[in-house]
């Protein structure tokens, strides 16, 4: 009789775990105009999604400078290093690429910025994880063609991956094709590059224009694959479980289809196909789509991974009075169990772990947590005659996320990394504050753009090294 032996759960990360941080372009670069790059919808975004874009560049807009990243690189990517990144995750400004997002040739100066960033990461031993398109679509693009609205933006975001495949192929293994790709339900304008508000955009407008994006993603991961073999195309998804407000029935089918909103991108990622909630929805609501014969085959071309930022869970209600609370970008109601951040958002360690394994039984594809994090305001006081910020608040937050992270490694998810979002402080993408931290690195920069932008290093710039080098041992 054949015996099988289940191996006790060792509860540690796996050897090769990639830990690491990340960033976006339009929150860290600066350099706005310089190098050839064009604008991007962010130089017309000055308070993030807190108000409406401004017609052109304003100087109040942080984003302008951001922390410098285009002139500081080299000094940043030492400092990760100090802490012993295996993976940095950044994003390509699309419009250093192709400015104008339609142009007929790329712009050599934005390519070689990136060649630079990745001479750097390879002279420490950093694995890049680039993210194509991360909430800064061309402005030409928006405002000249309606943004993902429009389908040529496929054919144009097709032409820009080709270009950083073909580049940056032999160095870069890991992509991933547009952030937090569901957040346009919500955001049309800074994820989608869509210059209607929410309000004024047709439900059929808006899912022809997800629609758009899911097509060009799958395009991107065949092209991936034909140019790359050996490269891996992840997903990125904005990750927030969804719990029903009280055992009500009525809640928990409220909760599910809430979830199904999201959930519905990383099926067809995953499976090639729409599905059946979702054809349904579509129904229900009188929601009508154009899907060509070659975009259904388009989307058979599945990702390798799943990778999503996680901040916060969300309660949901079928009672029409209760009212949502802050959070990353689609907010929810309040879960009255939880404690907030300073910027209402709910802390909930926990629902890492409810995520994980829902996405891992869900899809089955390895996991990869590419933004999670603490945004706080930081005080720099003197230490032994160093600045530095005694951020033990950020500590205590990230240490008991990875723990779930940990958990869900013990439940049985196949995870690749964890890379905690602005591992050096970056300007916020939804109010571009600087004063909402979440690095292991102080900047000097304040929200009236004064200060030097002299790095400093937090006390949980110490802690996260020691996390790594142990490969998650000293968490407790
Ligand atoms: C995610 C984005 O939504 O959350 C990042 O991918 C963003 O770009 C991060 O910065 C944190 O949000 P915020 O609004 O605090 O910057």
């Amino acid at each position: 009789m054949s015996q099988t032996t289940i191996a006790p759960a060792t509860g540690a990360f796996p050897d090769g775990f990639l830990w690491g941080g990340a960033t976006a372009a339009n929150q860290i670069e600066g350099a706005y105009a310089s190098g050839g790059k064009g604008l991007s919808i962010q130089d017309v975004m000055p308070r993030g999604i807190t108000t409406e874009p401004t017609e052109g560049p304003t100087p109040e807009n942080l984003k302008q400078v951001g922390i410098d990243f285009y002139n500081r690189y080299a000094e940043d990517i030492a400092l990760f290093a100090e802490m012993g990144f295996k993976v940095y995750r950044f994003s390509i400004a699309w419009s250093r690429i192709f400015p104008n997002g339609d142009d007929a040739e790329p712009n050599e100066e934005g390519l070689a910025f990136y060649d630079r960033v990745l001479d750097e990461l390879e002279k420490h031993g950093i694995e890049p994880l680039v993210t194509i398109s991360h909430y800064e679509t061309p402005l030409n693009l928006a405002r000249a063609y309606g943004g993902w609205r429009n389908r040529k933006l496929i054919d144009f975001y097709e032409r820009y991956c080709q270009v950083l495949f073909e580049r940056f192929g032999t160095r870069v293994k890991y992509w991933l094709t547009f952030n937090e790709i569901n957040s346009v339900i919500h955001e049309p304008f800074m994820s989608g590059g869509i210059p209607v508000p929410r309000e004024e955009l047709t439900d059929s407008d808006l899912y022809q224009a997800i629609h758009h994006e899911l097509v060009a993603s799958a395009r991107a991961t065949k092209l991936a694959h034909e140019i790359m073999p050996g490269a891996q195309v992840g997903c990125m998804i904005l990750a927030m479980p969804v719990y029903p407000l009280t055992p009500s029935p009525d809640d928990v089918v409220r909760a599910m289809d809430t979830a199904h909103a999201s959930y519905a991108f990383g099926d067809i990622h995953c499976r090639g196909a729409y599905p059946g909630y979702l054809r349904r929805f579509f129904r229900d609501n009188g929601i009508t789509i154009e899907i060509t014969e070659q975009d259904r085959e388009d989307l058979t071309h599945t990702v390798d991974f799943v990778s999503f930022s996680y901040y916060m869970s969300i309660c949901e209600s079928a009672d029409p009075g209760q009212e949502k609370g802050p959070g990353n970008i689609m907010g929810g109601i309040p879960n009255p169990t939880l404690e907030a951040s300073e910027w209402g958002w709910q802390i909930d360690p926990q629902g890492l772990r409810v995520v994980m394994n829902d996405y891992w039984e869900r899809w089955g594809k390895p996991l990869f947590v590419v933004e999670n994090g603490l945004g706080a305001k930081d005080q720099l006081v003197e230490i032994d005659g160093e600045p530095t910020v005694l951020d033990d608040y950020r500590i205590d937050y990230l240490n008991d996320h990875l723990v779930q992270v940990r958990e869900a490694i013990e439940d049985g998810a196949e995870v690749m990394g964890y890379t905690s979002w602005g591992c050096i402080d970056v300007v916020s993408a939804s109010t571009a504050q600087l004063s909402k931290r979440y690095g292991f690195i102080y900047v000097d920069r304040n929200d009236d753009g004064s200060g030097t932008l002299d790095r400093y290093k937090k006390k949980s710039f110490g802690w996260y090294r020691d996390v790594i080098a142990s490969n998650g041992a000293t968490l407790s």
